[in-house]
């Protein structure tokens, strides 16, 4: 009889308990209401007299060390699954997660775009594998003019001309041929010059082109949405100039400056010493590409602009070297990630 309770307590002691399921085993084996225990309590009335106080007393140890493994086991596994979860403390910081940003390139067109959207327009995109039509020609590029020479061109066919586009004005020439006026469109995109790489130059840069169409587009509308737009995206501290200069397909054409946002105006090497770095260029459409896209000049007018995203990258986050852009370096590109 008693030799039985020594044999299970051995049975208990021996029992592996290293997980869930095991631990649950030991329970319905020696603690549960129909267990191995309890099957030994109710043999108790069965144990000759004599015998009845050292098997109770017996029985009494096996049962407290099985409730005692039982609890003792069950923390242990509770606090190891803990441990394999990183620890369940929710007042700490979580674990860094490494997601990726945007461009900064990409972040200042997205705010470009967003500051003419308010204003109407939309978004046009064209072939960066353009015709010498669209490239030059509907633009108002006499055949053989030094202008064409102004852009270093990649050809990649000569006759029929085929180049990578030197500019994003081959847009606005697509959109006219295409729409009918009132057109208010901007169209950001890739550009392409044989030019050598350097801080201030690259072969591939970024532009963007607007133009607005209507009836009675004047330069004063020009003039007002330039300073609009470089307001809302410099802030209102910022000055504008307009340089007369010339584009063939535009008459007349302005250079356009800001005050240097580097040293207020004072002079420093950014703006060399002038006070004013250049954003672009822009103008009244010259009748001529009008007519080439099927617009009737008397009809309509319109301004257009054009300024590199680069370029107002550079000023807006005063990053003085063009090549971070596309180096990949992270630790510059990650300065970007919560901007925008
Ligand atoms: N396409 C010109 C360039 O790449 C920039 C430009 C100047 C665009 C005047 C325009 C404009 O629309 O009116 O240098």
């Amino acid at each position: 009889m008693i030799e039985n309770v020594h044999k299970l307590l051995a049975e208990a002691k021996a029992f592996e308990i290293s997980n869930a399921e095991q631990l649950e085993a030991f329970r319905l084996n020696f603690i549960a209401k129909n267990g191995q225990v309890t099957a030994l309590f109710k043999e108790f009335r069965n144990v000759p007299a004599d015998q009845k106080k050292e098997f109770g007393a017996e029985l009494n140890k096996l049962k407290q060390f099985a409730e005692d493994r039982f609890k003792a086991t069950k923390e242990a596994l509770e606090d190891a699954v803990d441990e394999n979860q990183g620890g369940v403390d929710l007042t700490l910081p979580t674990i860094p997660n490494a997601l990726g940003g945007r461009h900064p390139l990409t972040v200042v067109r997205e705010q470009i775009s967003d500051i003419f959207a308010r204003i109407g327009f939309n978004i046009s995109e064209g072939p960066e594998i353009e015709d010498d039509w669209h490239n030059f020609t509907a633009l108002n590029f006499p055949e053989n003019h030094p202008a064409r020479e102004m852009q270093d061109t990649f050809f990649i066919e000569k006759n029929p001309d085929i180049t990578l586009r030197t500019h994003t004005s081959s847009v606005q020439v697509r959109v006219m041929e295409n729409e009918k006026p009132p057109i208010r469109t901007l169209s950001p995109g890739r550009v392409f010059r044989n030019e050598a790489i350097s801080a201030r130059a690259h072969c591939i840069f970024h532009q963007v082109e607007g133009l607005y169409i209507d009836k009675n587009v004047s330069f004063a509308d020009l003039k007002q949405t330039l300073y609009y737009f470089v307001k809302e995206l410099f802030g209102e501290q910022v000055k504008l100039r307009f340089r007369p200069s010339f584009f063939p397909f535009t008459e007349p054409s302005a250079e356009i400056d800001i005050s240097c946002l580097l040293c207020k105006g004072d002079g420093c090497n950014v703006c060399k010493k002038t006070g004013w770095v250049e954003i672009g260029g822009a103008g009244m459409v010259d009748p001529n590409v009008l007519k080439n896209c099927g617009i009737d000049p008397e009809e309509y007018s319109g301004f257009a602009f054009g300024m590199g995203i680069e370029r107002i990258t550079m000023l807006k986050y005063q990053i003085k070297d063009l090549r971070l852009f596309t180096e990949n370096d992270v630790r510059f590109l990650r300065q970007f990630k919560t901007i925008g």
